[in-house]
Parts: C-alpha cells; sequence; structure tokens
C-alpha cells in the first residue's frame, strides 16, 4: 500500500488522527496518507521525492497551480516587509478595491481567515438585519465547521435538522433548517411552515462539497424569489465557486442577485483567506460602524492580501477561466471517451475547471439522495490504482478535483491515460 505510514504513526500520537483536517487522514479511501514536502506547478512531490500530478490542489485554491511565480513574489514580498502589523496597511484596501471594481455586488467586504469565518460572520449579519433567527441550508451543501452549518436533515417534519457532529446544542439545531437540493414543492414546505422565522437561506450556487451537483437555474430562482418573498436574505457560499468558475463566480453565471457572498480559496491563493461581501446597508452592520462585533487578530493578513491580489490579477490578466474551460473540457473528454469502454466505468461531471469522478447515473445529479451507493466503495479502488500511476486525486468519493493553470495539455494527457487505466482496474472487483 502507498503513503507514508511511519510519518502518520508518528503524526497520531500528537495530532487527534493524525491531521489537522479530517479528510487528509485518508479515512475514505483507506491506506495511511501520502506526505507531501512541495509543490512546483501541476505536481506535489511526496517526502521520497515521488511527484504526482494533482488535482486536489489544496481543494480549490490554487487556480494557478502550486509555487506560482507571480505569487510567490508577492508573497515574497510582503515577508520582506514584515507579515502581520494588526492595523491598517494598504494591501487589503488593494483586494477590497479590486474585488469592489470587478463584481457590481460587492458594494462592501471584509477579510478573515477562512471560508468557516465567512459563513459565520455573514449568517450573523442576516440574523441582526432580519431580527429572526433560523438559518435554511439545504442537504448535501458544506459551509464550513460552524456549529449552526454542521448539521444534516433530521426525520419527520420538513426542515428539522439533527447534528452531525458532536457537541451541537439542541438550540442551535433548533435554528437550523435543512431541505435538499433540487426539489421546489420541499422549498414550498419550508417556507409555509417557517418563512416568518427565516433570517437567510444559505447555499452552494454550484454545490461541490458532496460530489459536484449542479442546480437548475429556475430552481435557484426559485429560493430566492422565496426568500424575498418571507423577508428573507438569501446568501451564496461562493467559497469554491468564486473566482474558480469565472471571474464573477456563480453570481454572474447565473446572473443572481444575492444579499451577501462569502468566499474562501481562491482569493487567497492558497493562503488563509476568507471573505464576505455583499450590500452596503447589511455590510455596514458590522463593527465598529454597527453592532454585529466581528474580528480577527490576524484578518486581511498582508501576506494573504498580496498573494491574494497577485492571483487574482493574474487570473485576469492571463484570461485563466477560458484556458481552464477549454483545457478541462478536452480532458473530460478524453476521459469519458476512455471510461465509456471500460464496462460500469466512472462518469465525468464537469463545471469549469471543477471535476467530479461518479458511478453511472441514468440522469444528472442534483441530490445527495440520487447519489449511487458504492460511489465510496468504487472510489476508493480508483483513487488508491491513480495514486499508483502518480495521480493524486482528492483522498475521499465526494470531494471535487480541480485543474489549473498549470496543468498544460500534456500534462492533462499524461493524467488521462493514467486514470483511464485506473478506472479499468478498479471495475475489476
Ligand atoms: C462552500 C464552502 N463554504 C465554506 C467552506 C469552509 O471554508 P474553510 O475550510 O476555509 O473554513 C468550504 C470549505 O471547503 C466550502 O467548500
Amino acid at each position: 500500500m502507498s503513503g507514508h505510514p511511519a510519518y502518520f504513526e508518528r503524526a497520531s500520537r500528537v495530532t487527534p488522527g493524525g491531521v489537522h483536517s479530517p479528510v487528509r487522514a485518508f479515512r475514505s479511501v483507506g491506506g495511511a496518507p501520502v506526505f507531501f514536502a512541495r509543490g512546483e506547478g501541476a505536481r506535489l512531490i511526496d517526502v521520497d521525492g515521488r511527484a504526482y500530478i494533482d488535482f486536489c490542489m489544496s481543494f480549490g485554491p490554487l487556480i494557478l497551480g502550486h509555487a506560482d511565480p507571480d505569487v510567490r513574489a508577492a508573497a515574497h514580498a510582503a515577508v520582506d516587509d514584515g507579515w502581520s502589523f494588526g492595523a491598517c496597511e494598504p494591501y487589503s484596501l488593494a483586494l477590497a478595491e479590486w474585488m469592489a471594481g470587478h463584481l457590481p455586488w460587492v458594494e462592501r467586504v471584509r477579510f478573515v481567515s477562512s471560508g468557516t469565518e465567512a459563513v459565520m460572520s455573514a449568517l450573523r449579519i442576516a440574523r441582526a438585519a432580519t431580527g429572526r433567527d433560523r438559518i435554511l441550508k439545504f442537504e448535501g451543501c458544506y459551509h464550513g465547521h460552524a456549529d449552526a452549518m454542521l448539521v444534516k436533515a433530521g426525520s419527520g417534519l420538513a426542515g428539522a435538522a439533527a447534528a452531525s457532529s458532536e457537541g451541537i446544542t439542541a438550540h442551535t439545531l433548533g435554528d437550523t433548517l435543512v431541505a435538499p437540493l433540487d426539489d421546489d414543492a420541499a422549498l414550498d414546505r419550508v417556507f409555509d411552515a417557517f418563512g416568518d422565522t427565516i433570517a437567510a437561506a444559505i447555499v452552494e450556487p454550484l454545490p461541490a462539497n458532496y460530489g459536484l451537483l449542479p442546480q437548475r437555474a429556475e430552481w435557484l430562482r426559485h429560493l430566492a424569489d422565496r426568500c424575498r418573498r418571507a423577508g428573507a436574505l438569501v446568501i451564496f457560499d461562493e467559497v469554491i465557486s468564486g473566482f474558480r468558475v469565472g471571474l464573477t463566480g456563480m453570481v454572474g453565471e447565473l446572473g443572481a442577485s444575492p444579499d451577501l457572498v462569502t468566499y474562501g480559496k481562491v482569493i487567497g491563493g492558497g493562503f488563509p483567506v476568507g471573505g464576505y461581501a455583499g450590500r452596503a446597508d447589511l455590510m455596514d452592520r458590522v463593527a465598529p460602524l454597527g453592532s454585529v462585533y466581528q474580528a480577527g487578530t490576524l484578518s486581511a493578513n498582508p501576506v494573504g492580501m498580496r498573494a491574494g491580489l497577485a492571483t487574482l490579477e493574474k487570473a485576469a490578466r492571463v484570461g485563466v477561466w477560458p484556458v481552464l474551460e477549454e483545457r478541462t473540457a478536452v480532458f473530460a473528454a478524453a476521459l469519458s471517451k476512455g471510461f465509456a469502454a471500460v464496462p460500469g466505468g466512472p462518469e465525468v461531471v464537469r463545471h469549469g475547471s471543477l471535476l467530479w469522478f461518479r458511478r453511472p447515473a441514468p440522469a444528472p445529479v442534483r441530490r445527495i439522495d440520487a447519489l449511487a451507493p458504492d460511489q465510496a466503495s468504487w472510489y476508493a479502488r480508483f483513487f488508491h490504482a491513480a495514486l499508483r500511476r502518480g495521480v493524486y486525486l482528492p483522498p475521499a468519493a465526494f470531494e471535487v478535483s480541480f485543474t489549473s493553470l498549470a496543468h498544460d495539455a500534456a500534462t492533462l494527457d499524461t493524467a488521462a491515460g493514467a486514470l483511464i487505466e485506473a478506472a479499468r482496474e478498479a471495475a475489476a472487483p
């Protein structure tokens, strides 16, 4: 079995489960995790010097690839200038102005250090602005690990939630409602029963945390419409899709008008940056202007701000989104062709530079109860077969893969060959 069991054993003695974020432990795919020493372009290099073509890409932030030279230069310059002031500086100003200049719905943005914090803060504003307690979220969407978001659909009453983690109070559970994706009738039931108590609905406009589950634009419009009629806010969680599917993210792609939008991943270029943004009248409720408190010792850290701006500026300058769209489409087509020749072979779901490998399904999968029951066991075989051939996929069956600017045609061609062979191996029980 591949991986680095000796390192993992040492790590497990000093860190819960040996990891600082659960998926890294390979529980979903089995075996010991690989320990990586370096990233370079489209590749990760492990502690033994073995290189892998990477499609995990730090779970999405690295749209330009590992150690992109321009981002590296920006981060070096930031370190040379001192890396934390806890005071006003021009770097977050430049990033905020860049975002506001490109995204009309970003009237204000506040930077934090993770997507979780961005979501948590946006929910707080929604509750303050509406004077209501409840938040509606959707089954299969992930919004970070704030208590209110660690819930899944409960049995019984439509909308009632059950905890997906220990340590969540009954009170918190009662404030979070959960509905299935892609279900207009369920949405109507939740709003009919609870509409006047809902502060906001939060949704990943391109759900990418339980496989890739592209939604019908009409369903998203229906959600926005029910929110408006109920006086609830619409929060788009673009932590993955923001600056990944295109410069203007899913808001731009859908022509939507959410009240608040949360960002993370690509805006920090691989450094710990999150942000929440939206209408001035809502955002100006945040301290020090308003009475919604939110703060952070390392918020808008100059290294993250300068690396983030370098990432976005370069992405826009080289036109990364059409390039990734084209290359990833060619890659996905090659994979689909190869997979089709494998009896019971997988399918590729793609949106821009996001890819998901899944068991065949008769129709587009838009909600989690339509997922194949053997997705996880099949993916574990596929993952290890790919790893043995020098391709590193996200180590969990419901995580999506990403391409980057560093994934050139030759790299993708090599990866396609390896993944088609891996699919063949994984198909044989
Ligand atoms: C859509 C979405 N929202 C929020 C988060 C939480 O972000 P972070 O892991 O930076 O806290 C994630 C993380 O994967 C995410 O995918």
